[in-house]
């Protein structure tokens, strides 16, 4: 991937298409932050993602909604954080996401990660999916570098 690209999906298949090729070429360790309004597509994003990362059935992926985390087995497992419920107050270290975001071993992705600033520094890409249309979605990819106070 370039360092930013913007691209539009005209449906839900091709979003999960394009997440698909993207995971395939993820490594271990690597962060995803996803922004991105009610229904603009994170989680089929996420979908594709575990696809590509070797996940069976994407079935599997869902909103996580009760819990923050989700974690699927693939050829390298996906930890999926979904931040919609925390409140303001909220760090990664009083809901114990960081002992787990950015495990050199699981490719993280995170659905309104723009809830928490701290963990866009840790990211490694940040994917904005905005709403253009019934299907079709603009989606903007940047390459991030990593924050050096990030202790990593
Ligand atoms: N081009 C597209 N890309 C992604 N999803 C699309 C597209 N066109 C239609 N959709 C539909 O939009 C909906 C997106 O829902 P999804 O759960 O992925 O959004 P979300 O951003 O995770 O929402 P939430 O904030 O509630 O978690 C799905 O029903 C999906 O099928
Ligand atoms: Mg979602």
């Amino acid at each position: 991937m370039k360092h930013s690209e913007t691209w539009n999906s005209h449906s839900a298949a091709e979003t999960i298409e394009r997440a698909r090729w993207f995971g395939k070429q993820l490594k271990a360790g690597t962060v995803i932050a996803l922004i991105g309004d009610l229904g603009s597509g994170k989680t089929t994003f996420v979908k594709g993602l575990a696809l590509g990362l070797g996940v069976r059935d994407a079935r599997e992926v869902k909103s996580p909604t009760f819990v923050i985390l989700h974690v699927y087995e693939g050829s390298c497992p996906l930890y999926h954080f979904d931040l919609y419920r925390l409140d303001n107050e909220s760090d990664l270290e009083t809901i114990g996401a960081d002992e787990f975001l950015g495990d050199p071993q699981t490719v993280s992705v995170v659905e309104w990660a723009d809830r928490i600033p701290q963990i866009l520094k840790q990211a490694d890409f940040k994917i904005e999916l905005k709403r253009s249309g019934e299907t079709d979605r603009t989606i903007r990819m940047d390459s991030l570098e990593r924050s050096k106070s990030s202790g990593r």
